[in-house]
């Protein structure tokens, strides 16, 4: 089985819309392996954003996702399981993500944009041992 890493960003968290993100993940076929209600904190989300550290939006970003509580999630699937979230998340930008997606469907705002997903297997390793180190992956 191959897993990867999903945070449930704190704008899906203060809109309720959890439950209906875990939903679509479980119906395609994906099982929960961990998760957890926490507020990251601003060390963690640098790390976690490493890639994106100078750019326009780096303070705007890390300040988004530690205002609340997230819900982070590691999930199961039978093989390039990021590949399978990431399509089910849609595009970045929610004004643009195809409906069907999770951003296409309930998202608007490009700097509020409902979940993160590894964006390869490497980052999946990385930012499940980031946020939950008990995990061997
Ligand atoms: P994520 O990492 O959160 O799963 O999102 P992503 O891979 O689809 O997008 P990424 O390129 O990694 O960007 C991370 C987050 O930064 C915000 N962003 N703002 N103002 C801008 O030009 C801009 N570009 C990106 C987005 O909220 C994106 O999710
Ligand atoms: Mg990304």
């Amino acid at each position: 089985m191959d897993r990867t890493f999903v945070i449930c960003k704190p704008d899906a968290v203060e809109r309720g819309l959890v439950g209906e993100i875990i939903d679509r993940f479980e119906r395609k076929g994906l099982s929960l392996v961990a998760g957890e209600l926490r507020a990251i904190d601003e060390a963690t989300a640098r790390r976690h954003y490493a890639e994106h550290d100078g750019k326009p939006f780096f303070a705007d970003l890390v300040s988004f996702i530690t205002r609340g509580p997230s819900f982070l999630l590691v999930l199961e699937g039978p093989e390039e399981t990021w590949k399978v979230v990431r399509t089910l998340m849609g595009t970045t930008n929610p004004r643009e993500a195809a409906p069907g997606t999770i951003r296409g469907d309930l998202g608007i705002l490009l700097t509020e944009n409902l979940v993160h997903g590894s964006d390869s297997p490497e980052a999946a390793e990385r930012e499940t041992a980031l946020f939950f180190p008990a995990l061997h992956v």
